[in-house]
């Protein structure tokens, strides 16, 4: 009965919010802003997974957004998630939903691991035009290196910090007119865009060494135009578009370029062209093809002998040259004559399908190798033989992340957690409070204690505590607490942070059917209703248990905490409603179970008051009731 009337109010609430409905978010009490893209994970094996977070920047369009007075939750932008696809960190208001790619951990800077990307230009790029940024593990930028201006915008494919962490590496693009000569149109003139890459200095942002494709790779190699092509505008044709930059020890650049399918090492000496690997004009003997290839980096370089990774996503907005993306592992002998080329690693993409766009390949210390097929957050894990040990992507086909990668990572936000909590209940034998807790970015929390103040300037008693479930925890005790906090804890039992000291929300009593013998209820004193002995009774996993035991008040409180507790969970398998209709349904479910249960006979839909601020929400539940 009771569970009934629950899923009838969920179903009301469902579809009443089928207008604003999206699936492919997460939604969260403590963040109520955010709306972060969920991961469907398939794990193979998990065995031999290799330690670490996902790093994944979402992005809906390409380009940067046009500026907007529509109110939208934030989903784009930097976000780590754990291996099972749960959230650990959200950048997305930091960032401003702002576009962002190439998001990873940079272990060159400093004894901590730090964070590294590209934050993309704005609509307006006169006035931004992007930048590289670092940020310390506290999520604080800590460098922000913009692009010396005559290089253009900031370049979305590559900020590579390199190994001593003294420079990094950008791609650019550039413009120039040139006229066709080369292909035999000598009169007729175009827009040429050119692709090249820039050293910067970590510290100074100014440009140490920079090299451009314009009157180095000819233009007969792309295979995007061709000698009919018609002559372009700015910014012109991008007959080379460069996605890659790396440097071995000996200070040549690899370059990857996907309109000549074709990737290029350059001479730090002179910048002409050492070698070319692919294309039309290929150095090497090599028994293997690939095309349109992104990320090609150096695994191994020694001046003669090179071991380079690449994504071979072999086909591209108009051609497939094969049938499926895969990542390479090719080893290069530039020792004899003739130079030769051989595959030794090859990790096919899962589900055999091409990767058009985009994607990434990374070689983790344990020798495993991560991919990211880029389009709907397609990510996968190899073992370094080749065995297939996870696969994930966004449950949304709507998001896709430029790149991904998996690094260890320890986050440790200055910001407090954030915690909300409210309270409910009918008379005083059945009040609750409800703890919502989550800690944006803070790794390693493996558990949250709370805490209740029989006022401001009391001690803290410990209530009780719970293992962290997820992004947000949930929790449910006994009684009216309020002056609550909670504290984030760590496997060896470390206090990581502490919330700040929230007052418990709590409804307006009189409509919700409150007939306790006061009008509305007093906050208890957590010291009487938690004595040391009693320190678990208020666990929610306790209650779940069933081995209290009960007396008439207790029975009725524990039946409270069910139904919060199944509609909290049944809300979170849903989603995709909004946070605070999220919260309503909640409240509204909590109520309509008790009228149930006290067998009033009272269209629950009338009774409820929506929060200020909200009027509208208030009309859509009770329209679609009529529908
Ligand atoms: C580079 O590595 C190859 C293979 O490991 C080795 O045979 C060669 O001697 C090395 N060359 C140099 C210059 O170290
Ligand atoms: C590879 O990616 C490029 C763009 O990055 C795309 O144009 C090309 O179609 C892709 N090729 C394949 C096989 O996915
Ligand atoms: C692609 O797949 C088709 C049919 O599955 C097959 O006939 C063809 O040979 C494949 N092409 C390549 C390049 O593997
Ligand atoms: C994600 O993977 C699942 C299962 O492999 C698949 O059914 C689904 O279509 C994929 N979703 C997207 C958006 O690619
Ligand atoms: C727990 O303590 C051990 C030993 O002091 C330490 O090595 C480990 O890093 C700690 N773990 C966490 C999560 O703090």
């Amino acid at each position: 009965m009771l569970f009934l009337s629950v899923s009838l109010l969920l179903w009301l609430c469902q579809t009443a919010l089928a207008q604003y409905s999206s699936d492919d978010l997460m939604s969260f009490v403590t963040l109520p802003d955010v709306r972060a893209v969920k991961f469907n994970v398939q794990n193979k094996n998990r065995e031999r997974l290799s330690p670490g977070y996902w790093f994944v920047a979402p992005y809906l369009h390409m380009g940067p957004d046009p500026p907007s007075t529509l109110y939208e939750q934030y989903q784009i932008g930097p976000h780590i998630y754990d291996g099972e696809g749960r959230l650990i960190w959200t950048g997305s208001q930091q960032f401003d939903n702002r576009n962002v790619f190439d998001f990873k951990v940079v272990n060159s800077l400093g004894p901590d691991p730090q964070l590294s990307m590209i934050l993309q230009s704005s609509w307006h790029s006169k006035l931004d035009t992007g930048y590289g940024l670092v940020l310390t593990k506290d999520y604080q930028v800590e460098r922000k290196i913009p692009l010396r201006a005559d290089l253009g915008i900031f370049d979305i494919h590559e900020f590579n910090i390199l190994d001593d962490g003294k420079t990094a590496l950008v791609t650019i693009y550039l413009s120039h007119e040139i006229t066709l000569e080369e292909f035999g149109r000598p009169e007729e003139s175009t827009w040429l865009e050119t692709g090249g890459y820039a050293e910067i200095d970590m510290n100074t942002a100014e440009i140490i060494q920079s090299w451009d494709s314009f009157n180095r790779v000819p233009m007969p190699e792309t295979v995007h135009y061709t000698a009919h092509s018609p002559a372009e505008g700015l910014p012109g044709w991008d007959y080379l578009h460069i996605n890659s930059v790396d440097k071995n020890e000996i200070g040549d650049y690899l370059i990857s370029a996907r309109f000549t399918n074709t990737i290029y090492l350059i001479s730090c000496m002179d910048g002409n062209i050492m070698w070319r690997l692919g294309g039309k004009y290929s150095d090497f003997e090599h028994d293997f093809t690939f095309s349109k290839q992104h990320d090609a980096k150096f695994i191994e370089s020694n001046g003669t002998h090179h071991v380079i990774s690449f994504l071979n996503n072999a086909s591209d907005e108009e051609f497939n040259e094969e049938n499926m993306s895969s990542v390479l592992f090719v080893e290069l002998d530039t020792s004899i004559k003739p130079m030769t080329a051989k595959v030794i690693r090859r990790y096919n993409r899962p589900d055999h399908q091409l990767s058009r766009l985009r994607g990434n390949a990374q070689l983790l210390p344990n020798d495993n190798v991560f991919t990211c097929w880029s389009k709907e957050g397609y990510i996968s894990e190899h073992g370094a033989d080749g065995e297939l040990l996870m696969t994930a992507n966004f449950t949304s086909s709507r998001y896709s992340s430029y790149r991904g990668y998996k690094f260890e990572f320890i986050g440790r936000p200055t910001a407090p957690p954030d915690m909300v909590a409210s309270v409910y209940g009918t008379d005083e034998t059945n009040m609750v409070t409800t703890f919502w807790v989550s800690w944006n970015g803070a790794t390693d929390v493996v558990e949250w204690k709370f805490y209740a103040q029989a006022s401001e300037f009391e001690d803290p008693v410990f209530i009780g505590k719970t293992p962290r479930s997820d992004f947000e925890t949930m929790y449910i005790a006994r009684g009216y607490l309020d002056w609550v906090s909670a504290e984030a804890v760590d496997a060896n039992g470390t206090v990581l942070g502490r919330s700040e000291m929230h007052r418990s929300k709590f409804p307006d009593w009189k409509s919700v059917g409150y007939r306790g013998k006061s009008s509305t209820p007093i906050p208890a004193d957590p010291s009487t209703v938690y004595q040391a002995s009693d320190s678990t009774a208020g666990d929610s996993t306790v209650v779940e248990s069933d081995h209290a035991s009960p007396n008439a008040a207790d029975t009725q409180t524990q039946k409270t905490i069910q139904v919060l507790k199944h509609t909290y969970d049944a809300i979170r398998n849903i989603s995709g409603i909004f946070s605070f209709v999220l919260l309503l349904c909640l409240f509204a479910g909590v109520m309509a179970s008790y009228l149930v249960i006290r067998g009033w006979r009272v269209r629950f839909y009338q009774r409820i008051r929506t929060e200020d601020g909200f009027p509208g929400e208030r009309a859509h539940l009770a329209s679609s009731h009529e529908d």
